[in-house]
């Protein structure tokens, strides 16, 4: 879906922010990219849909080479959607429907599939009842979900997503998360990638993850692949995933190996039952 090869990229053309990116996206697979802050996740997303030119190195959408024309420029930002870190940055019409109806209005379609768009949008978003609401009385969680809509209505074929989960507490967080995981059910032909330092979320939701330090993407893999890398991670200013830590725990105190190594703490505990009554066999009690 995308392909990005070598890319450089400098703001003040004297240090450079972005140093040979090498990154590919699947159609059907959520892709988390993790790293610390500075580490240059915002400005990659941003030469995604052509925000952002790069010094150097190509990037691909849907097969075709990037280009700058306006028309081109049009053209991506129809497949790629993002969602940036900040909904005040996203969100400029005063009403809900207005703002989510944005996109689709830009991009010439008639006003019976505008509305369909919108509707659409906000159901698979779960906010119908926010449509004619004033954007700036909704709650964070609300505004970050109509930012979302915003990107949805133009139906794109890659969504990006810039730390979606800062300024959400827990529960709007898992709330959140489900939703992108409905949409990524209902559009298999959607690729998701999302940016956060939260290693937790990355390891449990991940189908692959990427790990940027300084410019760099020093690993990517399956997540306990990567995120179980202690090198990396120390290396990259992250820290393990504590479900990962405790079955590491685990596993070396264990006689033997405990088993697939746990997402989240339901399939930790899954793991310690499992160990404790084997011990208790293996004592014969
Ligand atoms: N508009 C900008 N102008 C100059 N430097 C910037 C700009 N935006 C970000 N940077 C710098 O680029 C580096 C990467 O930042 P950013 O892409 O925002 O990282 P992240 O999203 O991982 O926190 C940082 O050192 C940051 O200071
Ligand atoms: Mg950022």
């Amino acid at each position: 879906m995308v392909e990005v090869q070598d890319l450089w990229f400098s703001y003040d053309k004297k240090r450079w922010v972005l140093k040979g990116i090498d990154m590919e996206l699947r159609r059907g697979e959520k892709t988390v990219l993790v790293g610390s802050n500075g580490s240059g996740k915002t400005t990659l997303f941003l030469h995604l849909n052509g925000l952002l030119v790069p010094d150097k190195g190509t990037i691909k959408v849907s097969g075709n080479f990037l280009s700058y024309t306006k028309k081109a420029l049009t053209e991506v930002r129809k497949r790629v959607g993002i969602v940036f870190q900040n909904p005040d940055d996203q969100i400029v019409a005063p009403i809900v429907f207005q703002d989510v109806a944005l996109g689709p209005v830009n991009l010439g379609l008639s006003e019976g599939e505008v509305k369909k768009r919108v509707k659409r949008a906000l159901n698979e978003l779960n906010i119908e009842e926010l449509r004619d609401r004033k954007v700036h009385e909704l709650s964070e969680g609300e505004k970050k979900k109509v930012a979302i809509a915003g990107v949805l209505a133009m139906e794109p074929e890659l969504l990006v997503l810039d730390e979606p989960m800062s300024g959400l507490d827990p529960q709007s967080s898992k709330d959140l998360l489900t939703i992108i995981d409905s949409l990524c059910e209902q559009n298999d032909n959607m690729a998701v990638l999302v940016a956060t330092h939260d290693v937790e979320l990355a390891y449990e939701w991940a189908d692959r993850v990427m790990v940027m330090r300084d410019g760099e993407i020093v690993k990517s893999g399956k997540p306990y692949d990567v995120l179980g890398d202690e090198e990396v991670i120390k290396s990259s200013r992250l820290a393990m995933p504590r479900v990962l830590r405790i079955y590491k725990g685990i596993e070396m105190a264990a006689c033997g190996n405990p088993g697939v190594p746990p997402r989240n703490i339901e399939e930790l505990l899954k793991v310690m039952r499992g160990n404790y009554w084997n011990a208790r066999r293996r004592m014969g009690l």
